[in-house]
C-alpha cells in the first residue's frame, strides 16, 4: 500500500478508454485503462484496492485539486494492453448533476476528466490504497458470493478474473444488480465465463424491468428468493464468503434476504443478530448495522452514497 503518496505522485499514461455501458443506457460508465509501466506500482496493485487519481487543474478557490479514489477493476495480472502488472484498469461513472440553488449543471471533477481522458494523456496517480476488501491468501480454500450494483462491478471483475485464470476450482456465484438491462456492467465478459467455467455462476437482478427470465423488477438480494434452490447450497456452506460492494444501503436488504432464507446456523457464519432482533427481520433497519446485526469476518463490504 501507499507507494506513492498524493503529495508525490507518479505519472501514468490513458492506454484505452471505452464506454461499458450499452449505447443506450441511462448512464455513462467507461472503462478506463492505465499504463503504469516503469513506475514501482508495476505488479502491486490488486483488484479490491483503489489507487488516487489527482486531476489536473485547481478548484473554484485556485488550489489544486485533491486527489480522488478509484476502485481497481484489472485483475492481478493487468490487463490484456500491456506486459504483465503494467496496465491497471477502473471502472468511472460520470458524475453529472444540477446544483439544486442555481440550477447550474455540475460536472464531476475528476470522474469527467477520466471519462474524457484520450489513449496518451498523461494522468498524476497514488496508491493503492486498502487492504480488507480482496481476496483472502489461500483462494481455493473458499467458495465466493459476489453481491454487485453499478460501478460496485468494478472490484469484482478483476477478483473473479483472478480467480477464473488461476484455475481455482472454487464455486464462485456473481449477482450484478442496475436499473435497466443496458446499464449492465462487463455483462458479455462475464456471460461468456460463466459458459466457460462451470463453476462459475453469474445472474443478474434489474431493478426498473422485468428480468430476462420473467421476474418482476428485483434488487441483487431478491434473486436468493427466485433462484433459492440452486443458490442457497453454496450459502448453506463453511467454505463461502460473501462479497458486498455497490450502492450503501444494499447491505441491509441482503442481510435480511440472508436470515430469511438460510437456517439460523447457516446465517450465522455471516450474521451476528441479537436473539430480540432474529423475529422481526422484516423490520430491520441500517441503524441496527454493526450493532444488533453484525456482519462476520466472512462478509466483506465496500459501499459508498
Ligand atoms: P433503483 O435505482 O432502481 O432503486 P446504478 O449505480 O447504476 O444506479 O445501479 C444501482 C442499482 O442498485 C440500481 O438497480 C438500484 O435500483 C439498485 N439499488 C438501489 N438501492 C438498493 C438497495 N437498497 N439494495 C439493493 N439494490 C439497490
Amino acid at each position: 500500500m501507499h507507494i506513492y503518496r498524493p503529495n508525490e505522485p507518479v505519472n501514468g499514461r490513458i492506454a484505452r478508454n471505452d464506454l461499458c455501458t450499452a449505447r443506450k443506457a441511462a448512464g455513462f460508465v467507461r472503462h478506463v485503462e492505465i499504463d503504469v509501466s516503469g513506475t514501482n506500482l508495476v505488479g502491486q496493485v490488486r483488484p479490491g484496492q483503489a489507487f488516487g487519481i489527482i486531476p489536473p487543474g485547481v478548484d473554484d478557490k485556485g488550489r489544486p485539486h485533491k486527489v480522488r479514489l478509484y476502485s481497481v477493476s484489472s485483475p492481478t495480472r493487468g490487463e490484456d494492453s500491456g506486459p504483465p502488472g503494467s496496465v491497471i484498469a477502473t471502472t468511472v461513472k460520470r458524475t453529472i448533476d444540477e446544483d439544486w440553488e442555481t440550477h447550474k449543471l455540475f460536472l464531476g471533477v475528476a470522474s469527467n476528466f477520466l471519462c474524457d481522458a484520450q489513449p496518451g494523456d498523461p494522468v498524476l496517480l497514488s496508491g493503492p490504497n486498502g487492504k480488507r476488501f480482496i481476496l483472502p491468501a489461500s483462494p481455493d480454500q473458499h467458495d465466493y458470493f459476489f453481491f454487485a450494483t453499478g460501478t460496485g462491478i468494478a472490484p469484482v471483475r478483476g477478483m473473479v478474473m483472478d480467480l477464473l485464470e488461476s484455475g481455482c476450482p472454487s464455486k464462485i456465484v456473481l449477482i450484478m444488480g442496475s436499473p435497466y438491462a443496458t446499464d449492465l456492467l462487463y455483462h458479455d465478459y462475464f456471460l461468456r465465463a460463466a459458459s466457460e467455467h462451470p463453476n462459475f455462476q453469474y445472474a443478474t437482478a434489474i431493478s426498473r424491468e422485468r428480468q430476462s427470465d420473467g421476474h418482476d423488477p428485483m434488487y441483487v438480494q431478491d434473486r436468493l428468493r427466485t433462484d433459492r434452490d440452486r443458490l442457497v447450497p453454496l450459502l448453506d456452506s463453511d467454505r463461502t464468503l460473501i462479497y458486498i460492494c455497490g450502492l450503501a444501503g444494499m447491505e441491509l436488504g441482503i442481510f435480511q434476504q440472508l436470515a430469511l432464507v438460510l437456517r439460523q446456523s447457516a446465517m450465522e457464519n455471516y450474521l451476528q443478530v441479537d436473539p430480540e432482533t432474529l423475529g422481526d427481520v422484516k423490520s430491520w433497519s441500517r441503524s441496527m448495522l454493526h450493532k444488533e446485526v453484525r456482519p462476520t469476518r466472512k462478509v466483506f463490504m465496500e459501499v459508498y452514497a
